[in-house]
C-alpha cells in the first residue's frame, strides 16, 4: 500500500485549511475533474463544510490515459458551462498530475472560454519525475514515486477505483482481466 485512506483525509482537511486561509470571505467554484478525482473531492468538500469555508461545486469530465499511458491529447467531456465560472475564483481539483499534459492542455482553455477571476489547481497526488512538469499546482496532497497507481477513485482502465486506499499497480492487477467479473 502506499497512502492509507486515513491519512489521505487527514491531507485533505489540512488542504481545506489551507484553501479556507486564502479564501476567506470568498466562495470559490471547486471544479472536480472527473472521474478520478471525486473521492478526494468528497473529503475535501466534508473538510471545507467543517470550517465553514463556502464554495459552488461544478463538475467537467476529462480523460487522456488508456492503461498506463497517456494519448497526450486530452478529451473534454459534458457537463461543464464555462458561463458558470466567468469572473469567479476557480479551483480545480485533480486526481494526480503526472506529466502535466492534461493541466497544460485545461487550464488555458478555461481561462480563453470562462474567463475565470482566478485560477487555482488543488491535486490530491503528483509524481516526482526527473524532468520539471509543466505547471505548479498550489495545493498538493502527497507527492510520490513516478509509478503508476490505483484506488480511492484512481483507476487502470476503469477498474480499482473502488479500493479504499492508494496502492501502486501490481503486474497481477495489470493483467487482470475485468471480464471476469462479469461471467
Ligand atoms: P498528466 O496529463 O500526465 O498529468 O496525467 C494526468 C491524468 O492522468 C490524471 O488526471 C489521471 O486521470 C491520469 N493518471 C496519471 N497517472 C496516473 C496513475 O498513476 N494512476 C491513475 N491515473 C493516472
Ligand atoms: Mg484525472
Amino acid at each position: 500500500m502506499l497512502i492509507k485512506r486515513e491519512d489521505i483525509i487527514d491531507r485533505a482537511t489540512n488542504l481545506a485549511r489551507a484553501i479556507h486561509e486564502d479564501y476567506k470571505g470568498k466562495r470559490p467554484v471547486l471544479l472536480c475533474v472527473l472521474k478520478g478525482a471525486s473521492s478526494f473531492y468528497l473529503h475535501l468538500l466534508e473538510a471545507l463544510q467543517d470550517v465553514r469555508q463556502g464554495f459552488y461545486t461544478e463538475f467537467i469530465r476529462l480523460s487522456s490515459y488508456e492503461g498506463s499511458e497517456t494519448t497526450g491529447k486530452v478529451k473534454v467531456g459534458g457537463g461543464l458551462n464555462y458561463s458558470d465560472l466567468t469572473g469567479k475564483d476557480v479551483i480545480i481539483v485533480e486526481d494526480i498530475i503526472d506529466t502535466g499534459t492534461t493541466l497544460y492542455n485545461l487550464l488555458p482553455l478555461i481561462k480563453a472560454e470562462a474567463k475565470p477571476k482566478s485560477l487555482e489547481v488543488c491535486s490530491l497526488l503528483v509524481k516526482r519525475l526527473s524532468t520539471p512538469t509543466k505547471l505548479d499546482a498550489k495545493y498538493i496532497g502527497f507527492s510520490i514515486p513516478p509509478q503508476f497507481v490505483i484506488g480511492f477513485g484512481l483507476d487502470y482502465n476503469e477498474l480499482y477505483r473502488d479500493l479504499k486506499d492508494i496502492w501502486v499497480i501490481s503486474q497481477q492487477g495489470i493483467d487482470f482481466d475485468p471480464k471476469e467479473l462479469h461471467k
